[in-house]
């Protein structure tokens, strides 16, 4: 639907997990499915947009009619990221990885017969959505930032949209008894400079849509 009301528009969406190696063989993860980045940007390129899907190793396929650009690790995520820009709007839906191994091997590690077991040593790895939401200058007109938490999901979303410096965050309550995280269903609060939208449970493709459509109506208002 190149007519929709996004068409001729580009619009970023960063999905999935990051993978962090530890040696050739090994790597540090996250539970992250790549569901509700995915349904997104379906939905961004069902109302016309020119979609970019960073997207790290996530187990659902990215959808068709998108630019998709696969990356493993956080800085290989936001090097994308980057090449990707300019864009009108970004998202950030990916659950990129707070830390990678700082002292990975280029070899497989070894059991080397003494018993004693190796330690990882971490370093922290760039914030994407928080380098784009504070580019001087090229910085998308609308960012939105996902935020998975456990408790106090509204006053913990509100802090990170303050810190990171984004327009929107898009907050949900993974705590394991939702079921939401892996899940097919999603309860948002939407958090924006005039305050914060509470969204009842539904499938995260009707999430993606609903959302599709507020960044679509922030995007066109006023032209
Ligand atoms: O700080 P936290 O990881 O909870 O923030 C989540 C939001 O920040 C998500 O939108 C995520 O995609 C983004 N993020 C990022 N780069 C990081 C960490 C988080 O873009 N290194």
């Amino acid at each position: 639907l190149s007519d929709g009301p996004l068409s001729g528009r580009h619009v970023l969406v960063t999905s999935g997990p990051t993978h962090e190696p530890i040696d050739p063989v090994r790597y540090i993860a996250n539970r992250s499915s790549g569901a509700q980045g995915t349904a997104l940007a379906a939905a961004l390129r069902d109302l016309g947009a020119r979609v970019t899907f960073v997207t790290g190793p996530a187990s659902v396929p990215p959808p068709p009619g998108v630019q998709v650009v696969r990356v493993e690790t956080a800085r290989e995520m936001l090097e994308a990221v980057q090449a990707a820009l300019p864009a009108e709007a970004a998202i950030f839906a990916a659950a990129v990885a707070d830390w990678r191994v700082a002292n990975a091997t280029g070899q497989k590690m070894k059991k080397d017969g003494s018993g004693r077991a190796p330690a990882l040593e971490f370093a922290e790895n760039p914030d994407i959505l928080a380098t784009v939401s504070q580019m001087a200058e090229g910085r998308p007109r609308l960012v939105v930032g996902f935020a998975a938490e456990t408790h106090d999901v509204e006053a913990h979303a509100s802090a990170k949209r303050a810190r990171k410096g984004c327009d929107w965050i898009v907050a949900n309550d993974v705590s394991p008894a939702t079921g939401i995280m892996g899940g097919t269903e999603n309860a948002v609060i939407i958090l924006d400079a005039q305050g914060a939208e509470h969204w009842p449970r539904m499938g995260k493709d009707a999430v993606a849509r609903q959302l599709a459509a507020r960044i679509a109506t922030a995007l066109t208002e006023g032209e």
